[in-house]
């Protein structure tokens, strides 16, 4: 498997395309603004898109859900706990400024241990609550798209509805931390790092 990265809308949101190097088939992992961009990279790469997952329900990562769900008639997968945040109207300045559009309702929910196919492969969900109440993240090989749960030297922010830092810290520790320690964590926005590099110098853990 392999990865590329979109960078959408004006609050920078990673955008991942992960896809099987040789059927070409991808998952799309928070198209959160900028449909056209998104589009033009799997044209680019010449991939197959399978499914689109978000790694949680605000609207910085699922503002065009509904574009690329359509283009490519392709199922929605996000956790349960998330899914009642789906209409822009509940975010109405931040979502013009996004062009968000209301995203579907999911068709596939999921759950910690879940495994999603793509191609020849898998991702496997886990349960990171904390950010919001269904964040999750995929882990394949020695990879984690951990969406804003952790970032490079920061963590996701728990002031908005849902959130809490209890369970932010909890999932951090108990669930990404264990992870081998050269797990390069992809976070939903910033630049990459691993789980070493954050266990021994993020200041929010430390
Ligand atoms: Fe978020």
């Amino acid at each position: 498997m392999k990865y590329e990265l979109v960078v959408v809308g004006p609050l920078e949101t990673n955008c991942y395309l992960v896809y099987d190097e040789e059927t070409r088939e991808c998952a799309v992992i928070d198209p959160g603004a900028d449909p056209e961009k998104i589009v033009a990279a799997i044209a680019d790469l010449e991939l197959k898109p399978v499914i689109v997952l978000n790694t949680h329900g605000h609207v910085d990562h699922i503002g065009a859900n509904s574009d690329i769900v359509r283009k490519y008639a392709v199922p929605l997968a996000m956790h349960t706990a998330d899914t009642g945040m789906l209409k822009v109207s509940d975010y109405i300045e931040l979502s013009l400024l996004l062009g968000a559009r209301n995203s579907p309702a999911p068709d596939r929910l999921l759950a910690e241990g879940d495994e999603i196919a793509v191609g020849r492969t898998s991702l496997r969900v886990i349960h990171t609550p904390g950010h919001t109440p269904g964040s999750i993240g995929f882990v394949y090989g020695g990879v984690l798209f951990s969406g804003d749960t952790l970032f490079c030297g920061g963590v996701g922010r728990t002031d908005l509805p849902g959130g809490s830092w209890k369970d932010l810290e909890r999932s951090i520790r108990e669930r990404i931390l264990t992870l081998p320690e050269e797990t390069v964590v992809l976070p939903g926005h910033g630049p990459w790092t691993t789980v070493e590099q954050e266990r021994s110098s993020n200041p929010f853990l430390t």
